[in-house]
Formats: C-alpha cells, sequence, structure tokens
C-alpha cells in the first residue's frame, strides 16, 4: 500500500492495493489514514456492487439513505447520478452527509461507475484545520454551543431538490430529520477538536434564532471553504474514495454539463458524537 497526501491540509491518495482482498492489518492501516487525513482516494480498483457492499461491511453498519434513488439491485447502494440531460448534481455545495441525523454516519465510501470525459471532482475540506485556525477567543465561545441541523429545506416538498430536475428522482419527501450537535466535536478516534457546522444542513445555533445565528455562521462557512483547507479529488476510471464526515466537507463540482456521471455510494454508520 502506497500513501501520498492530496494536499497540505487533508487526504491521501492510496495506490498499490486491492480493497476487495485486504487482510485485517491492511484494512486497520486504511481505517487510520482515513481518520487522521479525513479521505482516501484509492486507485485502480475493479469492485463489483457486492464487493463494496462486503468491504463497506468491515468498517462497521450500513446506513441507508432514504432520499437517494437505490441501485436497483443493491439496497444498500445508493446512486448519485446526473444524465446528461440534467444541470443539477447532488452534493453541489459544501456539506456534510447526515449531520441531521442523531447519530450521524461515519463515512461513505463512493465508487465511480460512469465519469465526465472531463470534471466531476469532488473537493474536501478539513474542518480540523479550520477549528485550529480560529482564536483562542472564538474557539471558547464556539465550544460552549450547539447547533440545529435538518435537511427537510433539502429534501421535503418545496425544498432545495424540488425545485430542480433532480426532484423526479429523490425518495424520502414525507420524512422530517432534526438532530441538535455540539458545534464543537472530538473525533472519536483521534482525539481532534472539529468544527461541526455546515452550510447545507445546519439550521442555527441551539437557544438563537437563525437571524442570529446566520452572521456567525456564515464566516464559520467562509473560513471552512478557503482553499488551504481543501484538497481535490480527481477521479479516474476505478478510483474509490473514502471520507470521514465528522471531520470533512465535501463538495461536488458541477462543471460537466451534457454529460453523465454515476457514483455508487455506501454511507457507513456513525458512533455518538460528542463535544
Ligand atoms: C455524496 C456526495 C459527491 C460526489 O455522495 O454524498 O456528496 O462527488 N457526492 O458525487
Ligand atoms: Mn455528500
Amino acid at each position: 500500500m502506497k500513501v501520498s497526501p492530496l494536499s497540505e491540509a487533508l487526504g491521501v491518495e492510496v495506490t498499490d492495493v486491492q480493497l476487495a482482498e485486504l487482510d485485517g492489518a491492511a484494512l486497520d492501516a486504511l481505517k487510520t489514514q482515513v481518520f487522521e487525513n479525513g479521505i482516501a482516494v484509492i486507485r485502480d480498483q475493479q469492485l463489483s456492487p457486492e464487493q463494496h457492499i462486503a468491504f463497506a461491511k468491515r468498517w462497521g453498519g450500513i446506513d441507508v439513505n432514504p432520499f437517494f434513488p437505490t441501485n436497483s439491485g443493491w439496497p444498500e447502494i445508493a446512486e448519485v447520478r446526473k444524465a446528461e440531460t440534467q444541470r443539477v448534481n447532488i452534493g453541489g455545495g459544501w456539506h456534510t452527509d447526515h449531520s441531521y441525523d442523531e447519530i450521524p454516519a461515519m463515512g461513505s465510501i463512493l465508487v465511480a461507475r460512469e465519469l465526465p470525459p472531463s470534471g466531476g471532482d469532488t473537493l474536501f475540506a478539513s474542518m480540523g484545520a479550520a477549528y485550529d485556525s480560529l482564536s483562542d477567543g472564538l474557539k471558547q465561545t464556539l465550544d460552549t454551543l450547539r447547533a440545529v441541523h435538518s435537511a427537510d429545506h433539502i429534501y421535503q416538498p418545496g425544498g432545495f431538490y424540488s425545485k430542480t430536475d433532480q426532484a423526479a428522482e429523490l425518495t424520502g419527501q414525507e420524512l422530517s430529520t432534526r438532530a441538535v450537535h455540539p458545534v464543537v466535536i472530538r473525533h472519536p478516534v483521534t482525539g481532534r477538536k472539529l468544527l461541526y457546522v455546515n452550510a447545507g444542513f445546519t439550521l442555527h445555533f441551539e437557544g438563537w434564532t437563525r437571524e442570529e445565528s446566520l452572521p456567525l455562521l456564515a464566516y464559520l462557512y467562509e473560513l471552512g471553504a478557503r482553499e488551504e483547507f481543501q484538497c481535490r479529488v480527481e477521479w479516474q476510471p476505478g478510483s474509490v474514495a473514502i471520507w470521514d464526515n465528522r471531520a470533512t466537507w465535501h463538495l461536488a463540482m458541477n462543471d460537466y454539463h451534457g454529460h453523465r456521471r454515476v457514483m455508487h455510494r455506501i454511507t457507513l454508520t456513525g458512533d455518538p458524537i460528542a463535544a
């Protein structure tokens, strides 16, 4: 297994390994890479859907996302797709998957199935680096706050996707989600402090109105999206990305209109998160 950094802030590229054949020690080494670096892209894989599912189960449970279309034969696999004719993609703004759940997903394993001829990269941002960059004063204030998260404004009727050409594909519009989490969490494995609000799903600070919360949230969203905290995954056929939702944000670039992109995602169940 060969590992090299994707950027100064986070991410590693892993080569010379086949995920379908990892022994226990190599899997532990890969988990450590993901927990310490936030995201790993593993190149040149030939993972069938069955192998994708079997590999995901070695990380813990599978969290079936109720909103994305599943891949017909495999209910554990969500399809993240954009057709030649569609204009809106899935995950096109900075977000963390499932922060609207009481126990948010630990991470995701995304397999590239059909890629556009160019573009369609995924950007990741380090919430550890973003937190570290704050002043002691703001760190102390944020350490005491909790925030309310929901996906209702994204997936419910009248929500973000309902007004787009992704609406017909999505499911679960009747569901309501809501969770309250500390604004600063500790990574359960590395112990690193992480900023845990995101533009996709965080509504407001607990006990604050949305109007009161927005200026500070907007500041944190701008901070977290600074280039110095990012890395970029350029997908290739056979690429697989594994990311840690507690430690990172991500954003799917929507720069390939007229071309099809299909990714297979398995979401991994998490542990309770805490300050
Ligand atoms: C996701 C997502 C990113 C991408 O699957 O959660 O945001 O690049 N996808 O497709
Ligand atoms: Mn996502």
